[in-house]
């Protein structure tokens, strides 16, 4: 079986960068509950390095992630980076456990995460930093106002934003250029439609966490399993090649710290779905 590479999933501007439409999430490289050193840690150095020779120029992580493991891990792997690679960040998550998470949005405490992910990372500027969470106990305006001090002192090149809506984006808009956005969407879980619709129109790029969630449309005999039979891939590619297929500022960041599972994802690239699979995939997902 020939090896996909990620440039074929076409390519998607964020500030100088032009990054190819299939990323890495790295989240899932750290140990369990997102908490602490990785099961097998040399696993997961062999998937990061494989990702710049697949062509993924874009990996997604966060300061939360372990905390601090998985960007180490990327650090410890990768460094020195290519020039093409991005490497986006996040903070506004505290932990307090595994499977624990908590908003702090005090602009401080932001500021603070962002020198921190600078040093984890062996970087000068974080080239794209995602504001994790907005803090419900935080005035949104001063948290949107640190981040523009961040840009401003040269810390941050590009800013993106987590689980918001669209009157969150456009009020972000008016202290700095919002350029991606990282909600929840997969197949069945289409709550960020409007979002996403937005997004489109502003050519915002849309990052899809948790893409791979299929629920009971994986299941053995399903019109996932079906078309994934049709198409000689996993499940998991075609619920990527729909997501990539429904908007050209799709981003999908899907996570594995295995290599295996790594390129049978990046198998989506390749699956071409005719316009009826596409129809009949969205139908099956609205529903479920
Ligand atoms: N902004 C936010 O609030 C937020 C929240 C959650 C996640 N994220 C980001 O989004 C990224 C993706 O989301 P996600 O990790 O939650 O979900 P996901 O990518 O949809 O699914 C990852 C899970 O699926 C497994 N997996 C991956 N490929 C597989 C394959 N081919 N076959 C079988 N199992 C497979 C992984 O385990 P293995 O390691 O065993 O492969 C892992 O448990 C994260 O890595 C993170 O960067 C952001």
């Amino acid at each position: 079986m020939s090896i996909s590479k990620a440039s074929k999933a076409g390519q998607f501007k964020i500030g100088d960068f032009e990054i190819n439409r299939f990323g890495f999430g790295a989240m899932r490289i750290v140990g369990k509950g997102t908490w602490g050193e990785p099961e097998d840690r040399a696993e997961v150095k062999r998937t990061l390095q494989r990702l710049p020779e697949l062509g993924i120029n874009f990996i997604d992580t966060a300061d939360s992630y372990g905390p601090d493991v998985s960007e180490e891990l990327i650090r410890d792997a990768l460094h020195p980076y290519s020039a093409s690679m991005l490497i986006a960040t996040k903070a506004g998550l505290t932990r307090q456990g595994p499977d624990q998470w908590a908003p702090v949005g005090r602009p401080e405490y932001l500021i603070q995460q962002v020198h921190k992910s600078l040093r984890n990372l062996k970087v000068d500027v974080i080239d794209l930093w995602q504001l994790h969470r907005i803090d419900g106990q935080v005035p949104q305006d001063e948290q949107f106002d640190a981040v523009k001090s961040m840009v401003k002192g040269g810390l941050i090149k590009n800013v993106g934003l987590s689980e918001v809506s669209t009157s969150q984006i456009e009020a972000a808009q008016k202290y700095f250029k919002v350029v991606t956005v990282q909600n929840r969407y997969n197949l069945v879980d289409r709550a960020h439609e409007d979002v996403l619709d937005y997004c489109e129109k502003n050519g915002i790029g849309f990052i899809p966490w948790f893409p791979l969630a299929a629920g009971s449309l994986a299941k053995k005999g399903s019109v996932l399993d079906q078309i994934a039979s049709r198409h000689t891939v996993a499940p998991s590619a075609v619920a990527l090649a729909w997501i990539l297929r429904r908007s050209p500022v799709m981003l999908p960041i899907p996570g594995t710290g295995k290599v295996a599972h790594l390129e049978e994802n990046l198998a989506a690239v390749g699956v071409e779905l005719t316009d009826a699979e596409f129809a009949e995939l969205d139908v099956a997902g609205k529903a479920a």
